[in-house]
């Protein structure tokens, strides 16, 4: 055997992890190649664009927006993502309609306005899938893009029953959920008296009576209300129901535009005195609430309980 010469013997082990560091860097180069030869496959993709300004998109989501040929959005997102959508075919729904009104009801479900409302949703959502199928045709990608996370009271997520058969994909966005934790500088899991958080809105007469707020106070943990506001809900009503189970003095926080550095507000309180500190103030569409003791408790403070 013949034995080497301890300098050869280390000049081949420098040159040998030289290698294996090029080759491991070659390997990242291709990752990166790798992700947007991907995306060039996606037939139809739903993709969740971030909370707030446009740097909360993800690099997944900005790839398959740049990759695709014809953009399905709000009015709204178009506006915000202008520098990449402006040069795209780009189609929104109209103004007022609510696109994912009724998605798997007939007009007999409805009456009255609801009925017009239905219609006008059944119509534009028609479209819509009429272009997105001819576009498939075509072979052209199609992105669909929502804001925020679009499976968390996403207007969108019907389309992934719609076209079911060309099994769209998915791109995760951060929700307004992630980017109001971050407004308020607290762990949302660690209560005082609760790890767990339940996500919810305000009771519709048409929904579910099993998870109504009142019955999910009972469990104190820190819930977060979306869409606070929506037809016409009043925070006195949600406050006197939240206060069936949770103590009045129990912390609260409305955290609007989160996510947008220039707008981004939080309004501190307590059961028993936010309506008064909210006063005449009006609040975006774009404002959730945050009950609990969360907001208040020190994790420094725990060591004697
Ligand atoms: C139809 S839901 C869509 C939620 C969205 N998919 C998400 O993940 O945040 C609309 C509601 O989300 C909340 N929301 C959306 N964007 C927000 C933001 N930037 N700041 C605060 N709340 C927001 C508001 O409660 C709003 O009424």
């Amino acid at each position: 055997m013949k034995i080497m010469e301890p300098k050869r013997a280390l000049f081949q082990i420098l040159s040998s992890s030289l290698v294996v560091l090029f080759l491991s860097l070659s390997c990242q180069h291709v990752d990166i190649k790798d992700r947007s030869a991907k995306t060039n496959k996606e037939e139809l993709c739903l993709v969740g664009m971030g909370p707030g300004d446009s740097d909360l998109a993800t690099f997944r989501a900005m790839d398959i927006v740049q990759e695709a040929n014809l953009i399905i959005c709000s009015k709204s997102l178009k506006e915000r993502f202008s520098n990449v959508l402006n040069s795209k075919e780009v189609v929104s729904p109209p103004d007022g309609v609510w696109i994912w009104h009724g998605y798997g009801k007939k007009g007999s479900d409805f009456q009255g306005k609801e009925l017009e409302k239905f219609r006008a949703s059944e119509k534009a959502r028609e479209q819509i899938i009429i272009k997105v199928r001819q576009a498939i045709n075509e072979e052209k990608t199609v992105a669909i893009l929502d804001h925020a996370d679009p499976l968390i009271y996403g207007p969108w997520s019907w389309i992934l029953e719609e076209f079911e058969d060309i099994s769209p994909t998915v791109v995760p966005g951060l929700s307004s959920f992630n980017a109001a934790n971050a407004a308020l500088k607290k762990g949302v899991t660690s209560g005082r008296l609760t790890k767990s958080v339940i996500l919810t809105m305000p009771d519709l007469p048409e929904m579910s009576k099993k998870d109504t707020i009142e019955k999910l106070a009972r469990h104190q943990a820190t819930m977060v209300i979306f869409m606070p506001t929506v037809r016409n809900t009043k925070l006195k009503d949600l406050v006197a129901k939240l206060t069936t189970h949770y103590s009045p003095q129990t912390p609260i926080a409305l955290v609007a535009c989160a996510g947008y550095q220039e707008k981004e507000r939080v309004i501190r309180g307590t059961l028993e005195n936010i309506v008064n500190k909210l006063g005449d103030q009006s609040l975006p569409f774009e404002h959730l609430i945050y009950v609990g003791d969360f907001l208040t408790h020190e994790m420094r403070l725990e060591k004697g309980e």
